[in-house]
């Protein structure tokens, strides 16, 4: 009885395949992307390819994802694809028996899938979705902090990252260019006095202080599906999502972004038809397997997540923090995709071996047991802190 990865070949998903196997001790473990040569590559660099079994399938042809399932008794299927592949997978995973979980649906994607709870639930199968570091950790340590409060509030949420070198070059993004064009081209919903509110791109500035070595930062108000369930799921009369860009970072997108590498449309150049979008895309998934085959020897780079939750405890103001803190390692890899990688393995082997086995589709928050999920993390050396303000009165 397997798992099957779908997108093996990405940041994260070989990441994810890694963390299964090696942590996990899952030993049947089925790795897939569109290319057999991407997820070769992919498995050779981290001298996977003996334990796994390798399998070229496009995550968009339902059909032939339903067969895989079918014919290699899939019991659990990790899609680690780009987002727009997520209701076509959990389709076929419906229809095969097995359980799904995700990187995240962005915004809209995410209210699709929830849509879909009461098929699942009748169907007695569970779907856990949007699991990676934000959304993913970001709405387990919301749920914490939700559970230690009688009222919630408000639920903040901000997403920073960084590194140490003297010379301050952007680099690589550290998850799917094709999401941080969205990001930056797609106005942001929040969830503001209980109910969804529309901001403009990159509104919502904030100071906001995260540890060191980041301290101060201006962070903005960014398209993501945490606000979409969490308000929801957490009974939570605000919650927001902002990212702390570095500086060297904010200017790259920017500058992508006007130059048109958001655009969709193909352009001909030298006789081929080609979207600015998927050519940047085709650099960028050559740029990370060339990382892959050569992780850094130092411990230089860094992702941090701040949640506040704020609320009342037995009458009285009351707040609950979590820092999420992730360095690269030299042996496991870049930062931000180890703690992304890390949630949909945990919770893809937690739904194997039916730990979480609530029929329907939810969101992280929902089904994730906090303090287990953290001492999971910290396991990887992906540190959560817990800081809480009580208030006491004297009058
Ligand atoms: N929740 C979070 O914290 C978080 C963080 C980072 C990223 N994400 C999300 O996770 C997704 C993947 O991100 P990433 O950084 O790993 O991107 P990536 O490096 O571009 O990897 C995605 C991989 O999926 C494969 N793929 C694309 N379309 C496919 C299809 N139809 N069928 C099967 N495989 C397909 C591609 O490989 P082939 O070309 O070999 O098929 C690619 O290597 C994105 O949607 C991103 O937004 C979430």
């Amino acid at each position: 009885m397997s798992i099957l990865v779908l997108g093996a070949s990405g940041q994260i998903g070989a990441y994810t395949v890694q963390d299964l196997i090696e942590f996990g001790g899952e030993k049947d473990v089925i790795v897939s992307s569109r290319k057999m040569a991407n997820v070769k590559r992919a498995m050779d660099d981290l001298k996977l390819t003996e334990r796994t079994k390798l399998m070229e399938l496009d995550a968009n042809n339902g059909s032939k994802v339903l067969e895989t399932i079918r014919n290699e008794k899939v019991e659990s299927v990790v899609n680690c694809a780009w987002y727009q592949t997520n209701l076509g997978v959990m389709d076929a995973c419906l229809k095969g028996g097995a359980t799904y979980t995700d990187l995240g649906g962005f915004f809209d994607t995410c209210l699709k899938q929830i849509e879909l709870h009461n098929k699942w639930k009748d169907a007695g199968i569970n779907a856990t979705i949007g699991l990676g570091s934000t959304p993913g950790m970001t709405n387990v340590a919301g749920a914490a902090g939700a559970k230690r409060l009688d009222q919630v509030d408000s639920i903040d949420i901000v997403c920073a990252w960084g590194n140490t070198l003297p010379v301050q070059e952007a680099g690589w993004p550290g998850y799917s260019i094709r999401t941080v064009l969205d990001e930056f081209t797609q106005e942001s919903v929040q969830w503001l006095g209980g109910k969804y509110a529309k901001q403009k791109i990159l509104g919502g500035e904030a100071d906001v202080l995260m540890p060191d070595p980041i301290g101060k930062i201006k962070a903005y108000f960014i398209k993501h599906s945490e606000p979409a369930t969490m308000g929801k799921y957490l009974n939570a009369k605000n919650v927001t999502f902002r990212i702390g860009f570095p500086k060297t970072d904010m200017n790259t997108f920017l500058t992508l972004r006007s130059l048109g590498f958001a655009d969709t449309n193909p352009l001909e150049v030298g006789g081929a038809k080609v979207s600015p979008l998927d050519y940047l895309t085709a650099m960028y998934q050559k740029g990370i397997a060339e990382g892959r085959s050569s992780p850094p020897k130092e411990k230089f780079e860094y992702d941090m997540f701040r949640v506040d939750c704020a609320g009342k405890k037995d009458g009285m103001p009351k707040m609950v923090t979590y820092f999420i803190v992730t360095w690269n390692d030299p042996d496991r890899g870049v930062s931000s995709a180890r703690d992304t990688s890390v949630p949909p393995s945990i919770v893809a082997h937690w739904q194997h071996t039916k730990r979480i086995k609530e029929p329907g589709v939810f969101p992280a928050e929902a089904t994730v047991e906090p303090e287990a999920f953290f001492k999971e993390l910290g396991k990887r050396k992906i540190l959560v802190d817990e800081q809480t303000t009580t208030t006491t009165k004297y009058y």
